[in-house]
């Protein structure tokens, strides 16, 4: 009778034992990662790379620092922005460093832990994996391990996030891959109206929404499977030849069979990853699908699904267009995206930025003509400014295009060599932001975006230059990444400005 009980005893804290260690190396701490219930099993090795809040802290700090990339000037979270359900917003092809443009559309990141390769053409397969390619190509972040190693050990913080994380102040790659992986597997999406729906949360999707669901099962669900909405296979789905020829899957196992076909991606927060297709050649849903309905193209390596019985495609009424989006929106999670524990602003230690005023260098134009020219680009860059604050989307295209057209009537020839290399460098930058405002023509938030870092450009210039014989101002918002250049002290008051109440406001005077 007493063995038994020992024996009960003995067995009862033997699971206790195991049970705990199941939930350090299954990494079951809920605040950190956990299974949704209507999710299938992860496929990422947690045993390995057990997740702590330290180390993912430490691969948060990493993700949004631009130390990684060549010059400091881009980051993971440059290319893959939580607002955008961790894609770039508003971008077919991403800019890296000295902007020069990635050939495939940024991915998404979230629900990492269930995907079994990464990439587009699914080239890596374990995640830990994944930042090698990122880092060091050319298009991207240009830099190499090596380097990035050195720089963070010789930075401040780093020492001390590592040790945080893994016990010792040590930095080297496995570790670095490590803590990336561990923030990146934080990403957990599975909040949307649809999970909420399907989990009986007390959510019920609407009759337009459910007859989509049902439409979604019958036409997408063969590829877009399960509650991944994606089998993680390579295929065609049809799209007509890109102008610059990009071979997909066939860049990775040189097999012919798998030229063109790209990685099924999966369906969630639609709302906030356009535009779509590996090459971004999709700017809406309703284009999405009219490519389904009528516009596959047949090839030797056309999915065999899309093309049944001798019809190409997939059969869609615009009645059923209408519910398929209805239902797709169910999948926007906006817990995901707005979710603080993802956020660079809830990084516990401060990334230190370049400041602006390092890059500008004392250069003259020495001609009159060129100091003209200068005050008559300023008056379209103002006049910018305006149109993008008021929304005023075509205006700003029309502007911009101005813009860049009349800086470019500076006569690079007339410059020393310093002022020429300078002034190319940063007009470079100019024209570049101005063909993404002009190309975004329909986009208010895009050209939001780009003109924040043209103006830091302007800023360059006049700083560097000072044709301008008035006083100029230089307004910089830490909030939104947001600058622009006046003639005015007190812009921050005027009613152009104030709606936007942009925060941590910083003025810098140029003076003549
Ligand atoms: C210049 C833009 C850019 C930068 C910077 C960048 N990425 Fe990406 N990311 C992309 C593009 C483009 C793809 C698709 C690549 C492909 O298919 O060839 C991608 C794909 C990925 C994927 C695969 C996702 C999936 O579902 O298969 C992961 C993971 C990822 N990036 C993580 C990172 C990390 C971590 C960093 C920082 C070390 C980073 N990225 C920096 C543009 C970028
Ligand atoms: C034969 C398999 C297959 C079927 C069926 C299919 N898709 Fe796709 N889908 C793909 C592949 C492969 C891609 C990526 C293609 C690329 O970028 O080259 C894709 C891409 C997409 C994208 C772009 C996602 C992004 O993040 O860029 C959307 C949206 C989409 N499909 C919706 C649908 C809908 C809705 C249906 C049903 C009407 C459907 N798909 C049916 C294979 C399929």
């Amino acid at each position: 009778m007493k063995n038994k009980i020992y024996l009960t005893l003995l067995l009862l804290f033997g699971l206790m034992v195991l049970f705990s260690f199941k939930r350090v190396k299954g990494n079951e701490d809920e605040n950190l990662f956990a299974i949704p219930s209507n999710f299938p099993k992860p496929t990422y090795h947690f045993k390995s790379n057990p997740l702590t809040t330290e180390g993912v802290e430490l691969g948060k700090t990493l993700f949004y620092d631009a130390i990684i990339s060549s010059d400091n000037t881009v980051s993971c979270g440059s290319c893959h922005q939580q607002s955008a359900g961790f894609t770039q917003h508003g971008h077919a092809f991403s800019h890296g460093v000295n902007d020069l443009l990635t050939k495939r559309n940024s991915m998404p990141l979230y629900n990492l832990a269930w995907s079994t390769s990464f990439g587009w053409d699914g080239g890596v397969h374990d995640l830990d994996l994944f930042a090698i390619s990122p880092i060091t190509n050319p298009v991207e972040m240009n830099e190499n391990m090596a380097n990035v190693l050195d720089k963070l050990r010789k930075s401040q913080n780093y020492p001390s996030l590592f040790k945080n994380a893994f016990g010792s102040e040590e930095i080297n790659t496995e570790r670095f891959l490590k803590a990336l992986s561990q923030f990146m597997l934080t990403m957990v999406s599975a909040n949307s109206k649809y999970d909420q729906y399907m989990r009986m949360e007390g959510v019920e999707l609407d009759e337009k929404e459910l007859a989509g669901l049902e439409l979604f099962k019958q036409k997408c669900a063969s590829c877009h499977a399960g509650e991944l909405f994606t089998d993680y296979s390579f295929r065609n789905n049809g799209l007509e030849p890109a102008k610059v020829e990009d071979l997909g899957r066939f860049e990775v196992n040189q097999q012919e069979s798998d030229k063109h076909k790209f990685k099924v991606p999966s369906l969630r927060n639609l709302g906030y990853t356009a535009p779509y297709m590996h090459d971004g050649r999709f700017e809406t849903l309703e284009q999405v699908l009219d490519h389904y309905a009528g516009k596959v193209v047949k090839s030797e390596y056309l999915d065999p699904i899309l093309q049944q019985n001798g019809k190409l495609g997939i059969s869609l009424s615009s009645d059923e267009k209408v519910k398929i989006i209805a239902f797709l929106k169910t999948l926007d999670d906006d817990y995901f995206i707005k979710k603080e524990s993802f956020s660079e602003s809830s990084l516990k230690t401060v990334i230190p930025k370049k400041d602006i005023l390092d890059d500008v260098k004392k250069l003259s134009f020495g001609n009159e003509k060129h100091q003209l020219i200068m005050n008559e680009s300023l008056v379209f860059y103002l006049k910018l400014k305006d149109a993008i604050l008021k929304k005023e989307t075509n205006k700003a295209a029309v502007l911009a295009n101005k813009l860049a057209l009349s800086l470019d009537r500076i006569d690079r020839k007339n410059l020393d060599i310093a002022s020429r290399v300078y002034f190319d460098k940063v007009y470079q930058g100019i024209a570049f932001d101005a063909d993404h405002i002009i190309e975004g023509k329909a986009l208010a938030q895009h050209q939001f975006d780009h003109f924040g870092e043209l103006s830091a450009n302007m800023f360059r210039l006049m700083a560097s230059f000072k044709p301008s014989d008035k006083p100029l101002f230089y307004y910089e918002s830490s909030e939104k990444k947001f600058s622009w250049l006046s003639n005015l002290s007190n812009e921050e008051s005027t009613s152009i400005i104030k709606p936007y109440q942009f925060k941590d406001l910083k003025k810098r005077a140029i003076q003549p």
